[in-house]
């Protein structure tokens, strides 16, 4: 079995013009690529998850904005960035809680903003780049926050973890997945325990899947399943990504997220949120003004099932994140060092 580490979760193909991803909607059976050039399935593919995780989907909309540059025929400066900001924000429209995805493609829009003089060849050549330093300054930083988290961790802690911030949600690393497999590089032995993460079970599905194929002791359980661990003193630590956080520090993060802080918060155990700055929303006050995607019912009632799970016509409640209260976080792992409130960002 090949390593997770060994593959691109996000690229761009510079013959083609493509951006190229892993369909993650097909893991863990089948490791298919895609190469995606039209708009319409730039936005299926991060809406229907087929690439997924606040850096990743930041990252993929950077690449796929720059395909899309590239097949504007409009050779007039005006024209071009008309249709740009158009695709701009069709694809922002895919998906609304986590803000890597509007701060990955306001990026981009500067690259013109700030090269007002560039002829449109050239700004086609500036947008590509940008997208791919983007990608270049996701690894590092899932790497340093994988640094600054070995601080809070030991060698042979038991590490819960939901859905997936590994790999998969990144360029590479991960950001709740950083310590782990630089903990492993460096000979640190982790027990992680991974919540399957109803109802898209990105948990089994990909975070599982991921750490198995690099190695990791890891071991899957079902949601409801954590407060066991914890009970038993097998949870040292909870390390999960997030979508946005707000300034007050109110972290959306895959649903279920806050069921597990509660927890841990009963049980004692630290509860650290893996947070790039780029996923710090300053603009957000609290928790209370994050939008929530909420999502098809099929997902909860159909998907993964031969047949219907619940009777046909009861009403369901999907809804694809939740936000867990600052008072609950024990602090967040960033690239730029451990802080207990976003705040505090301001000194580092
Ligand atoms: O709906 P998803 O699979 O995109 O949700 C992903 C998460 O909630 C991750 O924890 C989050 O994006 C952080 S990824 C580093």
């Amino acid at each position: 079995m090949k390593s997770i580490l060994e593959y691109e979760t996000v690229d761009y193909d510079r013959e083609n013009h493509a951006l190229v991803i892993i369909d993650q909607t097909k893991l863990p059976n089948d490791i298919v690529l895609l190469s995606l050039t039209a708009a319409q399935d730039i936005w299926d593919a991060i809406y229907l998850l087929k690439v997924r995780g606040a850096p990743a989907i930041g990252v993929a909309a950077a690449f796929g904005l720059a395909a899309l540059a590239h097949r504007i025929t409009a050779q007039d400066k005006a024209a071009f960035l008309e249709e740009l900001a158009e695709k701009k924000e069709f694809l922002n429209s895919a998906r609304p809680t986590a803000v890597n995805l509007s701060w990955a493609l306001k990026r981009m829009m500067d690259v013109c903003h700030k090269n007002p003089e560039a002829p449109v060849a050239v700004l086609k050549g500036l947008l590509l780049e940008e997208a791919f330093l983007m990608k270049q300054e996701d690894i590092a930083v899932c790497r340093k926050i994988g640094e600054y988290g070995l601080d809070v961790l030991k060698d042979g802690d038991g590490i819960l973890t939901h859905c997936n911030a590994g790999q998969l949600a990144t360029c590479k690393y991960g950001t709740a997945t950083a310590s782990i497999y630089i903990g492993q590089e460096r000979g640190y032995h982790f027990r992680v325990y991974a919540d399957e993460t109803r109802p898209l079970l990105q948990g089994a599905r990909l975070t599982a899947f991921e750490l198995y194929s690099a190695g990791i002791d890891v071991t899957l359980l079902c949601d409801n399943m954590s407060a066991s661990l914890m009970q038993q003193g097998l949870i040292q630590a909870v390390l999960v990504g997030c979508d946005r956080v707000a300034a007050n520090g109110d972290t959306a993060n895959k649903i279920g997220t806050s069921v597990v802080a509660a927890v841990a918060h009963y049980y004692k155990v630290p509860f650290y949120v893996c947070a790039p700055t780029s996923t710090i929303d300053f603009h957000t006050p609290t928790g209370k003004e994050i939008v929530i995607e909420q999502r098809d019912a099929a997902e909860v009632s159909e998907m993964w099932y031969q047949k219907p799970m619940t009777v046909k016509g009861v009403r369901i409640y999907n809804p694809a994140f939740d936000v867990t209260d600052h008072s609950l976080i024990t602090g967040f792992i960033t690239e730029r060092g451990i802080v207990k409130s976003p705040v505090d960002l301001r000194n580092c």
